[in-house]
């Protein structure tokens, strides 16, 4: 009796889940974060797994890229297993040249083009906005972590792909950090559905500077993240 996309049974996922869009990082998590973790999903290889982390009961479950793969997974989480708290890991371009890669960012705000915010909301412009509980927690987590992380808004587009150069201008100048591809629907159905969400999110690439990660940098500031998600449960 799972859900159409998860076959967990009912209790096997925990309160708290972490949500990266890559189901292979979810695996990696758990076998190098996590205690006693257990599989409960391999749907579609979405996998998704339930440990401890320093005593602590926590899930994590890939979302796929992509609102419209994310939503489907918040959408089952909240509804048949009675999730509470998400957590979005993962990375973004900035577009902000100040930006380093490798450095945290908290995202408070996602703005974005996803169609399904438009229309649940006749077309008008809903807020998607962070549990500010879950990033006051990140907040200080981070800071006794000696992490240090940007607090700001995001863009989740659901283009990757697109020839338009000028296209981030706009969104730079009112302050947007960077651009990823779930937030905006998680904040938004997190809210709809009862739940509280946050993103965590280290910067891969500049677009602005052409900066890229190396694998050195890229695994230490995944580390850093993760310290910070995983202190949330
Ligand atoms: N665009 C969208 N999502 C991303 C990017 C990007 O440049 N980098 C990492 N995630």
């Amino acid at each position: 009796m799972g859900s159409i996309h998860l076959e967990a049974k009912p209790g096997e996922i925990a309160e708290t889940i972490l949500l990266p869009g890559d189901p292979l990082r979810a695996k990696y998590v758990a076998d190098n974060f996590l205690e006693d973790a257990v599989c409960y999903n391999k749907v579609r290889n979405m996998l998704g797994f339930t440990g401890t982390y320093q005593g602590k009961r926590i899930s994590i479950q890939g979302s796929g890229m992509g609102m419209g793969s994310t939503a489907i997974y918040v959408n089952e989480l909240v509804n048949t297993y009675k999730v509470k708290n998400l957590i979005r890991v993962g990375t973004c371009g900035a577009i902000q040249s100040k930006l380093e890669v490798g450095e945290v960012i908290l995202a408070m705000s996602a703005s974005g083009d996803s169609g399904a915010n438009m229309a649940y909301f006749n077309g008008m412009h809903y807020a998607a906005t962070a549990d500010f509980g879950l990033l006051q927690k990140a907040y200080e987590k981070a800071k006794e972590l000696n992490i240090s992380t940007h607090q700001g808004s995001i863009f989740s587009t659901n283009t990757f792909y697109d020839d338009n150069e000028k296209r981030w201008d706009i969104w730079e100048k009112h302050g947007i950090l960077g651009v990823e591809m779930e937030s905006q629907i998680l904040y938004t159905l997190a809210k709809r559905l009862g739940a509280k969400a946050l993103t965590v999110l280290t910067v891969s690439d500049n677009i602005r500077t052409g900066a890229s990660a190396s694998a050195k940098d890229r695994e230490q500031s995944f580390t850093d993240m993760m310290k910070i998600a995983l202190a949330l449960a």
